[in-house]
């Protein structure tokens, strides 16, 4: 950790305007609805939090936690899942809620492995996108940043479980 660089890449207000609009569009999605945010543990649990208490709408949450790199920085491509949700999702209006799309591979798996248990509607909101690191076709349904290929900490992101609790996001190591 201590020989590691961290650039501000987005701060805490821009995060928070962005998370706002994000809640302001999915309120006025689900008018009229009550919506059960799944929150993908741990990396997202800032994001989710922060963007339930700015929903105006009926909202419960529920957790999930799926296999992540692990120790390193690049994707393994395996996907399981380490703590299913406490209660059935079915006919219920699901919003997935994920800090981060890389390759697409945890919110592929997720998406069907959801969908199979009937849920009403499922949607994903995700906070930050990696378009360039796609390995699968995947597009989330809303989004908050568009990001170039950067390994990203903060906001809920971790670098082997540091630095998740920086207000901001940053790049680590960047090379300039
Ligand atoms: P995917 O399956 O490759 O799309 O990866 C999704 C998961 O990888 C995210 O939920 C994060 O836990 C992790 N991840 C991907 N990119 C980053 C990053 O830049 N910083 C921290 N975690 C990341």
């Amino acid at each position: 950790m201590k020989d590691e660089k961290l650039k501000l890449l987005l701060g805490g207000e821009e995060i928070a305007g962005r998370v706002a609009e994000l809640a302001e569009l999915i309120s006025a999605e689900y008018e009229g609805r009550k919506v059960l945010l799944i929150c993908v543990l741990k990396g997202a649990v800032i994001f989710a939090s922060d963007l339930m208490r700015r929903l105006k709408i009926p909202v419960e949450i529920d957790f999930i936690a799926v296999s992540s790199y692990g120790s390193d920085t690049a994707s393994s491509g395996v996907v399981r899942i380490l703590k299913d949700l406490d209660r059935s999702i079915k006919g219920k209006d699901v919003l997935i809620v994920e800090d981060i799309v890389d390759t697409g591979l945890t919110l592929n798996y997720l998406r069907k492995n959801l969908l199979s248990r009937q849920p009403r509607s499922l949607r994903v909101v995700t906070l930050l996108d990696k378009p360039a690191r796609r390995r699968v076709e995947f597009t989330p349904d809303y989004c908050g940043f568009e990001i170039p290929d950067y390994f990203v900490v903060g906001y809920g992101l971790d670098f082997n479980e540091d630095y998740r609790h920086l207000a901001g996001i940053y790049v680590l190591n960047p090379e300039c």
